[in-house]
């Protein structure tokens, strides 16, 4: 599909400047050779590049379940400990 008729520009050429590393509107049409037209297709070359820096932004990020969990308070095991707990439940 066409995004600026003016230049003959697709969604697909868009795509390929964009997965090239173009990072704005303006280097896209850099990219793709666009040369000013009516700027009727400015507002969706906008729209296509925040889509592909949210998406390029949102892969980069790790899901919550791949981080290590947290280290947890290990129980006191201690032999000592134990003994304790014990005298003092039987004496309550
Ligand atoms: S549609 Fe792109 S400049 Fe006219």
């Amino acid at each position: 599909m066409y995004v600026c008729i003016c230049n003959g520009v697709t969604e697909d050429d868009v795509l390929a400047s964009l997965r090239a590393g173009a990072g704005t509107t303006r280097e896209v049409k850099a990219a793709c050779g666009m040369k000013p037209g009516c700027g009727t297709c400015t507002r969706r070359l906008c729209a296509m590049v925040a889509e592909h820096r949210r998406a390029r932004e949102t892969d980069m990020s790790l899901p919550l379940e791949a981080l290590p969990a947290a280290p947890r308070p290990r129980p006191d095991v201690s032999p000592s400990a134990d003994v304790g707990k014990m005298r003092r439940e039987t004496a309550a």
